[in-house]
């Protein structure tokens, strides 16, 4: 049978941009107009930080990563799934769009397990059940996902996953026409030069010779990973007035992985 569902667009906004008075969440509410299935995951790597800060705890990084333990799960997933999700869904709501929130755990939709013990509780890498996003597409709601996953081989314990890698996976998993990455920066830049068109085998020279580096790696590898999957992969800049659905109607103001 054809899919007669609108094209879906997976759409990451980052921590650096998150409340930021940018017109990305306008954005997301202009594309389930014109006929497009927006979904929108989000990070909150600065939030996660300064509540545990206020809580006494030490955030720790390695290689750029942030090492998740017990109580810095519990924060991170009461931020994520909880203040950073429902102000989301709030924003959505006065765009006049019809938000759901929900996280990774929800309905077991991304299985994950520690794929590297030096990181603490955190999946590298996600499986996608996309049953709880197409119920709540179906009836027109965007859903708005948390990044945090289950493990199934420990009880069904709460992981944390990169937001980035999550929204890779569900644009995948859902054959999404798009994947968008709003961040704080143009695109990919090398000497300050941005890469409209970067394609595939540069985009893994430049995460192998440390060009790319921090923040933009897990956004680069999700979009080479989205570019194998038939997605169309961009990193634009969030605080360019509607940069969002000029990048999904077909201009290309930041970069795209070809
Ligand atoms: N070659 C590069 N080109 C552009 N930015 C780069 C590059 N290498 C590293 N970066 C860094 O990546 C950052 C973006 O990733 P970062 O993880 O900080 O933001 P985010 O993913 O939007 O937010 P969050 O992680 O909080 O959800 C940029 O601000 C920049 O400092
Ligand atoms: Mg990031």
């Amino acid at each position: 049978m054809p899919d007669t569902n609108p094209p879906t667009v997976v759409i990451k906004i980052g921590g650096s941009t998150l409340g930021a008075d940018d017109t990305s969440l306008a954005d997301v509410v202009a594309l389930s107009q014109e006929a497009r299935r927006p979904v929108l995951v989000h990070g909150g790597g600065p939030e996660i930080t300064s509540w545990m800060k206020k809580l006494g705890l030490r955030a720790e990084f390695v290689r750029g990563l942030r090492v998740t333990d017990a109580p810095g799960l519990d924060v991170a997933s009461a931020v994520l799934a909880g203040l950073i999700n429902k102000r989301l869904v709030a924003g959505l709501l006065a765009e006049g769009g019809r938000a759901v929130g929900l996280s990774g755990a929800d309905g077991a939709m991304l299985r994950g397990r520690v794929t590297d013990a030096s990181l603490g509780l955190v999946a590298g890498s996600v499986e996608v059940d996309v049953g709880p996003l197409e119920a709540l597409m179906g009836p027109g709601y965007i859903p708005v996902v948390a990044p945090l996953a289950v493990d199934e081989s420990e009880g069904h314990r709460l992981l944390n996953v990169n937001a980035d890698t999550v929204a890779g996976a569900l644009a995948a998993a859902l054959g999404a026409t798009h994947l968008v990455f709003l961040t704080d920066v143009d695109g990919v830049l090398d000497d300050g030069r941005l890469l409209g068109h970067l394609p595939v085998a540069r985009a893994e020279a430049l995460i192998s010779s440390g060009i790319v580096k921090g923040g933009m790696i897990p956004k680069v590898q999700a979009c080479i990973d989205a570019r194998m999957a038939g997605v169309e992969p961009h990193i634009i800049n969030a605080t360019v007035p509607h940069a969002l659905v000029a990048c999904v109607n077909g201009a290309s103001p930041g970069t795209t992985v070809v």
